[in-house]
C-alpha cells in the first residue's frame, strides 16, 4: 500500500477575484500529524474544505488515500471524518444522545456499543447524560472528536480543534490527538498555534500569502531559523507553562 495518505499539487482557489490558495503543495504520510499553520484568514479551512471534498478547488490535484477528491468524492469520503473550528453539537441532546445519532447516520451496526466505548475512550462515561449544551469548552471539543472517529477514518481532518479553548482543556485534546496517531490515524490538523504544532506535529507547512512557504519537521525548521533556539527562551517558562504549573495540572501528568 502507497505510504502518502495526503497528496496537494499546485491547489488553486479564489473567491470573486480575492486569490485565497495560489498553487498549495505538500504531502502526509499514513499516521502522521501533520500541522498546517497560518495566521487568520490564511487559507486554512478553505484548504481543509477542499480536502474533505466540501469545496471543489480552482485548480491543481488532491488525492486522499489514492482517491482524487474530484473525481473520486464517495470513497474520499468514506476515508476520511472532518471536525470543523466550531463544535457542531445538538445542545438540546445529551453527549450520549448527539453521538448515537451520528452513529446512526454513519450505518455502523452496533452504535450503541461503539458509542460507549468512544465515550470511556474520551473521557465522558460520567458526563455522557448531561445535555451537550451543559459541558464546558474543552469537553465539548472532546465529544466533537470522539464523534468524528465513529467509523474509524482512515485520516481526519482537525480545522484548529483548540481555538477558543483554554490551556487545560487545549491539553486535554492534545492528549487525545496524540492517541490517536499512536493508533494509526493520519491527522492534518490546522492551527494559529505555533506551540500546538510544535507539541503535535510530527511535520508542519506554514501557509502564508497562499502558498507553503516552508515544511518539515520542528528540527528541520529550527535548522533554518536558528534564532529560535536563544537560551533565554529555553530557560524562562512560558506563561502558558506558569499558568498550567499553578493550577496543579502538570503534576497529574
Ligand atoms: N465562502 C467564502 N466567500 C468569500 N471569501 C471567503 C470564503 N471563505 C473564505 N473566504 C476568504 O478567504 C480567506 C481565507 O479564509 P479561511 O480559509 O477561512 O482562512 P483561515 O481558516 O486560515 O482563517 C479569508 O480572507 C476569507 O475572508
Ligand atoms: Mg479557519
Amino acid at each position: 500500500m502507497n505510504n502518502t495518505a495526503i497528496t496537494v499539487k499546485g491547489l488553486k482557489k479564489s473567491f470573486k477575484d480575492k486569490q485565497v490558495l495560489k498553487g498549495v503543495e505538500f504531502e502526509v504520510k499514513r499516521g502522521e500529524i501533520f500541522a498546517l499553520l497560518g495566521s487568520n484568514g490564511a487559507g486554512k479551512t478553505t484548504a481543509i474544505n477542499i480536502l474533505s471534498t466540501l469545496m471543489k478547488p480552482d485548480g491543481g490535484k488532491v488525492s486522499i488515500c489514492g482517491f482524487d477528491v474530484q473525481r473520486e468524492p464517495d470513497n474520499v469520503r468514506q476515508a476520511i471524518s472532518l471536525t470543523g473550528q466550531f463544535a457542531a453539537l445538538d445542545g438540546m441532546q445529551t453527549g450520549r444522545e448527539n453521538m448515537i445519532m451520528i452513529a446512526r447516520l454513519r450505518g455502523v451496526s452496533n452504535p450503541a456499543q461503539v458509542t460507549d466505548n468512544l465515550l470511556a475512550k474520551f473521557n465522558l462515561t460520567e458526563a455522557a447524560n448531561q445535555r451537550a449544551d451543559k459541558y464546558s469548552g474543552g469537553m465539548k471539543r472532546r465529544l466533537d472528536i470522539a464523534m468524528s472517529l465513529i467509523g474509524t477514518p482512515a485520516v481526519i481532518f482537525l480545522d484548529e480543534p483548540t481555538t477558543g479553548l483554554d490551556p487545560e482543556a487545549r491539553m486535554e485534546v492534545w492528549d487525545k490527538v496524540k492517541e490517536l496517531a499512536d493508533n494509526g490515524t493520519t491527522i492534518l490538523l490546522t492551527t494559529q498555534y505555533l506551540e500546538e504544532a510544535e507539541q503535535l506535529a510530527d511535520r508542519l507547512a506554514i501557509l502564508h500569502g497562499g502558498k507553503i512557504i516552508t515544511t518539515g519537521t520542528l528540527n528541520e525548521l529550527k535548522e533554518m531559523f536558528p534564532p529560535v533556539k536563544v537560551e533565554y527562551i529555553e530557560k524562562q517558562p512560558t506563561l502558558e507553562e506558569i499558568f498550567l504549573t499553578i493550577i496543579g495540572k502538570k503534576e497529574e501528568k
